[in-house]
């Protein structure tokens, strides 16, 4: 694959500011309010999410600041992270034979499922494990800038021959939307569990577990599971297959209920449902 990785666009700065803000212990919010308030696209999905049905049963609010409190700093880094790839891969850039709308809606979905079952698992930093599922398939978003030509190619391979994406993607060379990915978290210099979650979100199709830290494994279990839940209950990108299991043999040791991981999913699904 022809990609020159010296061309991944930086994280904008005010998102990159913003997330540093917002994970510091005692957040100063009049700082984050500032900050935020230069950014309109920005300040104007925080309010719309603040005024959603969600979070809007008090009223509607045009103060930023009050917004920013009901949704708190987990609903703020989506804002954030969405702005950022939205900025840096804007949709005109990209070819249109990719379904972006489904990557998206898999990716929002990912996010808000693997959020929950992190809680759940009692991850010691839940907006990290957001963050990987959030951008699991970010290294797509790279491929239709950085090489829009090899992803055509790869989608119309995969609708005509209802081949996956894995499949296709692993003749154009070693490097696949997992690595993809990895250059871009570490280009923005983002926690190193979430880098990793990234480059292995696909090892269950891939026969390989990387040898990390039992944390990192954690949060690689989790976005994993999310991303298989995610195509199994939501919006499928393209040359993704539906239903699939996690491979508990290469996941030996990590574990969650069947139960929990249902309503991880319908609770998902009725935030998104929500928040619209
Ligand atoms: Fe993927
Ligand atoms: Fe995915």
């Amino acid at each position: 694959m022809t990609f020159d990785r010296s061309q991944i666009p930086a994280m904008p700065r005010i998102a990159a500011q913003a997330i540093q803000l917002s994970n510091t212990p005692n957040v100063d919010m009049k700082q984050l309010v500032d900050l935020l308030s230069a950014d309109i696209g920005i300040a104007a999905a925080i309010l719309e999410l603040a005024n959603s049905a969600l979070f809007g049963s008090q009223g509607s609010t045009a103060n930023l600041a009050l917004a920013l409190a009901r949704i708190g700093m987990d609903n703020l880094q989506n804002i954030l992270i969405k702005s950022a790839i939205n900025e840096v891969f804007p949709l005109k850039n990209l070819p249109t034979e990719y379904g972006w709308r489904e990557l998206w809606e898999h990716l929002l979905l990912s996010g808000q499922i693997a959020y929950r079952l992190a809680k759940h698992l009692h991850c010691p930093k839940p907006r990290d494990v957001q963050m990987a599922a959030l951008l699991h398939d970010v290294g797509i978003f790279l491929m239709g800038f950085g090489a829009p030509e090899t992803l055509v190619e790869i989608t119309n391979e995969c609708k005509r021959f209802n081949k996956t994406f894995s499949e296709v993607e692993s003749r154009f060379g070693n490097d696949f939307h997992g690595s993809f990915g990895q250059d871009l978290a570490m280009a923005w210099h983002l926690p190193i569990s979430v880098v990793s979650a990234i480059r292995y979100h696909e090892c269950n199709w891939r026969n390989e577990l990387p040898s990390i830290s039992s944390n990192h494994l954690q949060t690689l279990f989790v976005v994993s599971t999310a991303n298989i839940l995610a195509l199994n209950h939501g919006p499928r990108p393209i040359g993704f297959p539906a239903v699939q299991e996690l491979r508990k043999d290469l996941f030996e040791g990590f574990y969650i209920d069947e139960g929990v991981m249902k309503n991880a999913v319908r609770e998902s699904l009725e935030f998104l449902e929500q928040v619209r």
